[in-house]
């Protein structure tokens, strides 16, 4: 069974759905494993805008959406008018499809946040055709790398650490997505690594908007993991504080693992 996601939060489908470029990100990384009639089934897909895209860019191809809220799912259903992947309720570990169902299986920022991912890539993989193609996506350093830290930060980052460990959250699932695809079994295995977000002085305006939303739907976690509102309250202002400063650097990266299964 999988814990909660610890992003619950009304906004969160509009918010996944405003911080990338979909039809970008399908570009980059999937054209070498698609084809016009491919079956591809996205992981983890929230309100199934990256799925969207997909079927904006090959009209005929069947693509699925999974993930475990209902609620994310059906708010990505207007935005996609014709192009509307099916959607599936269910657990990237138990994955409700015959072994070998499709060409295509792909997940985006979805193994940072499941404790079980070996279990996840593992249903991915075997979900997939002999043959077909697994692109796994994830970062690596989010909420991490950062520098100068004031002494405050510093402190906070520390308790927070221990208490999104035991949320199941990785910070660094990135690296882990090589040895995942291994052990999942697939092979011609192909990483790739490049910047996500870096930050290097004072933030943009529309950048700050986004880790002030983000921190703001994080607020209950942070409250639970800090022992009370106030706590939460104080960390938000210290994390954006920091944003702000002209000297601040904070910075990710982005692992793409691409593999086949024999
Ligand atoms: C950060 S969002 C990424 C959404 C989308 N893939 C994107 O790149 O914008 C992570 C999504 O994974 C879903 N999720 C978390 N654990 C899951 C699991 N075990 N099985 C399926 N989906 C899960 C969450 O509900 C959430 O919608």
């Amino acid at each position: 069974m999988t814990g909660p996601y610890l992003m619950e939060d009304p906004r969160e489908a509009a918010r996944l759905q405003a911080k990338v470029d979909a039809p970008r990100w399908v570009r980059t990384h999937l054209p070498h494993v698609m084809s016009p009639r491919a079956t591809v089934l996205d992981v983890g897909a929230g309100p199934g805008h990256v799925a969207t895209a997909v079927l904006r860019r090959w009209p005929t191809a069947m693509v699925v959406a999974v993930d475990t809220s209902a609620g994310r799912l059906a708010a990505g259903v207007r935005e996609g008018g014709t192009a509307t992947p099916w959607r599936c309720c269910a657990d990237a570990c138990r994955l409700p499809f015959p072994t070998g169902s499709f060409d295509v299986v792909y997940s985006r920022l979805l193994l940072q946040y499941v404790e079980r991912r070996g279990a996840a890539v593992a249903e991915m993989a075997r979900v997939t055709r002999r043959g077909g193609a697994v692109v796994l996506f994830d970062l690596d350093g989010q909420l991490v790398w950062h520098d100068p830290v004031p002494a405050e930060l510093g402190a906070l980052l520390a308790r927070v650490a221990p208490a999104l460990r035991a949320a199941g959250f990785d910070p660094h699932a990135g690296r882990a997505l090589y040895r995942l695809a291994r052990a999942a079994g697939l092979r011609e295995l192909a990483v790739r690594v490049a910047p996500y977000h870096l930050i290097a002085g004072r933030v943009a305006p529309v950048e700050r908007a986004h880790w002030a939303l983000k921190l703001d739907i994080a607020r209950p976690f942070l409250a639970h993991a800090l022992g009370s509102p106030a706590a939460a309250d104080r960390a938000v202002a210290v994390f954006l504080e920091f944003l702000e400063a002209e000297d601040t650097l904070s910075y990710s990266v982005a692992f793409t693992v691409t593999g086949r299964r024999p």
